[in-house]
């Protein structure tokens, strides 16, 4: 009975352990994602100094590594259902889930850097987009819109509030700029495991799906393309990319559901949300 939640982390008495399936976690359980997600948070923050053109993505591939065992945390994309890498690297039209291999930024490309580490058990889950030299401005618009959608997203939840509210926020926002929301891709349930229940679909209407409450952690993670919404993924059995090929881009953050809204796990400490782009 209630095995998947132990005594250290156990809700508040008040709270039923679960709600349609989606666990509720207590302070305790928000401390250990607060250190996982700033440790994440930091690697992001760190990784910004290297970013320039010529740099071969395996670099930033070696940089997580190294980053993550000299703090004692592993990164959780290491062997994942066969992933070979510490983190995802998704460069231009690539949706997510590139490889960080051999291949070098240029001038003007747009990445994003996906990194998940598991600090004491807890998952911190968090990607963003980085400016490579200086992406043309179409390029810019993009990453400004798929941040303001993670955040609009993000200021949907709240106890009583529902996932498709989340999803609204940004399925509507993205429309009105004129961009398209994936739909192949959600944000997840986090917590001691990588991806767990609710999906947090990227698109919805508002007042449908299970309601939020107090304690639910998860995702936030739009893709937004300024093309189509479709999507393929390469032979390699990973790597997405825009059909079209249009640009694509994402941002993620981990976050708690709290008494009066959201606390954010992943925020940069040195407020390098998009490093290199200039937010609105
Ligand atoms: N970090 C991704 C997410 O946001 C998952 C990547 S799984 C991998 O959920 F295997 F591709 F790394
Ligand atoms: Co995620
Ligand atoms: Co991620």
């Amino acid at each position: 009975m209630h095995s998947y939640i132990d005594m250290a982390i156990a809700p508040p008495p008040d709270q039923a352990h679960r709600t349609e399936g989606i666990k509720l976690y207590g302070p305790d359980a928000f401390a250990g994602m607060r250190l996982a997600g700033q440790l994440t948070a930091t690697c992001l923050d760190d990784v910004a100094a290297l970013i320039a053109p010529g740099l071969p993505l395996a670099e930033i591939d070696a940089f997580v590594r190294d980053f993550a065992a000299r703090h004692g945390a592993r990164p959780a994309t290491l062997d994942y259902d066969g992933y070979a890498y510490a983190c995802c690297t998704s460069v231009n039209h690539v949706v997510c889930h590139g490889f960080p291999t051999a291949k070098k930024l240029r001038d003007c490309d747009i990445v994003n850097i996906d990194v998940t580490l598991v600090v004491d058990g807890w998952y911190g889950d968090s990607s963003r987009m980085y400016a490579v030299g200086t992406p043309k401005r179409a390029a810019q618009r993009l990453v400004q819109i798929a941040h303001e959608a993670m955040m609009r997203g993000i200021a949907a939840v709240r106890p009583e509030a529902h996932l498709g509210d989340i999803g609204h926020a940004i399925q509507s926002y993205a429309q009105t700029q004129r961009c398209s929301v994936v739909r192949d891709f959600c944000g997840h349930g986090i917590g001691r495991v990588f991806h767990d229940a609710p999906n947090i679909l990227n698109f919805g209407k508002a007042g449908t799906g299970a309601a939020l409450r107090e304690g639910m952690i998860f995702t936030v993670e739009p893709m937004i393309n300024l093309g189509r919404a479709d999507v393929k993924t390469l032979a390699d059995g990973w790597t997405a990319v825009t059909r079209d090929r249009s640009l694509s881009a994402q941002f993620e953050h981990s976050v708690g559901v709290t008494a009066d809204g959201y606390e954010i796990f992943t925020l940069s400490p040195k407020g390098l949300h998009a490093p290199g782009i200039v937010l609105g």
